[in-house]
């Protein structure tokens, strides 16, 4: 595995330096500053909101003017365009096979986001070999007029996650506060730690479907706690979602909860946790009240 990431490494290196010199063009100046940004979304416990996350944090950033690529990354069971209510015609599996290009298959959505639909149903490559995960990677980095992609990816320890792992700037674990999710959670980050050999990976943790903030400060100060006396690696917590209705409601009408009620409780802890992630990263030096009024036009604070 260290071979494999250090060879994803070294393609990510030069497919971001080539894309630093792409053909001069009247913005080439600002092109060669900008960086993709590539968040992936991962979880040790299965259905602990994974999905609901990524789709309403893109949506999120695309609000933001962002531009946002989605990518169902969960090749066993996609399931990000029944959550927007699409049916795509293409999906990665046809990227896999080499029938399309990951740019010939993205879709434009209702919600202002690009989604690079997954392959539901499809087992037989849920489990990619080593030719056919850097070729994803590779053409992952031809999706370079994004601001930021966002990856969703399947549950639990595999070649595949640990790929996306490996070549994300951002790794967000999510988990519930359930003893077995949080367990689970400890699970995948210590063998990130151990297996993905990129020092440069910022990992990131949200508590979803909390009752209180305080359960997801707990929740997060143990697992903070632990992985820094265990395996010697800074977890940063983003913050928490709390247990909501709301959630299951939207999933059931295929519409994003940000979009069924942008003001509901599920939808203004979102917010929260993009504006973390925008000031932690991006330093802003505005006070992070002013920030979110900014952003959304509202204090949230
Ligand atoms: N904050 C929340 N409040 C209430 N219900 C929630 C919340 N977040 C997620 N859920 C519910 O949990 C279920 C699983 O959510 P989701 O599909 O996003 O999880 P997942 O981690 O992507 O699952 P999988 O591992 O199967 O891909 C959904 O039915 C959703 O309605
Ligand atoms: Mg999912």
């Amino acid at each position: 595995m260290e071979d494999q990431a250090e060879e994803l490494r070294a393609i990510m290196k030069e497919k971001k330096q080539a894309a630093a010199v792409v053909e001069p063009t009247p913005d080439s100046a600002s092109r060669q500053n900008k960086k993709t940004r590539i968040i992936t979304i991962t979880s040790g416990k299965g259905g602990v909101g994974k999905t609901n996350v990524s789709t309403n944090m893109a949506i999120t950033y695309a609000q933001m003017g962002k531009k946002v690529i989605l990518i169902d990354a969960d090749l066993g069971l996609a399931n990000v365009n029944i959550m927007m209510n699409i049916i795509p015609q293409y999906n990665l599996y046809h990227v896999i096979r080499k029938q399309k290009k990951m740019s010939e298959i993205i879709l434009d959505t209702e919600y202002g986001v690009k989604l690079i639909a997954g392959a539901s149903g499809f087992s037989k490559i849920a489990n990619l070999n080593e030719t056919e995960r850097v070729s994803f990677i590779e053409e992952l980095y031809t999706l370079s007029d994004a601001d930021i992609i966002i990856i969703d990816t399947s549950a639990g320890v595999s070649k595949n996650v640990l790929g996306f792992v490996a070549a994300a700037d951002e790794v967000v674990i999510v988990t519930t506060p359930e003893p077995t999710s949080i367990t689970d959670a400890y699970g995948i980050i210590k063998i990130i730690a151990t297996e993905v050999d990129n020092l440069n990976i910022n990992l990131k943790m949200i508590v979803n479907r909390v009752s209180s903030s305080t359960e997801g400060k707990r929740v997060a100060d143990r697992m903070i706690q632990i992985a820094a006396q265990f395996l010697n690696l800074k977890l940063e917590y983003l913050g928490f979602i709390y247990n909501d209705p709301l959630v299951p409601q939207a999933v059931l009408r295929q519409k994003p909860f940000m979009i069924v009620d942008p003001k509901g409780k599920s939808s203004i802890c979102l917010k929260h946790i993009v504006a973390r992630l925008e000031k932690t990263d991006f330093n802003d030096s505005e006070g992070f009240g002013r920030f979110i009024r900014k952003l959304f036009g509202r204090d949230w604070s």
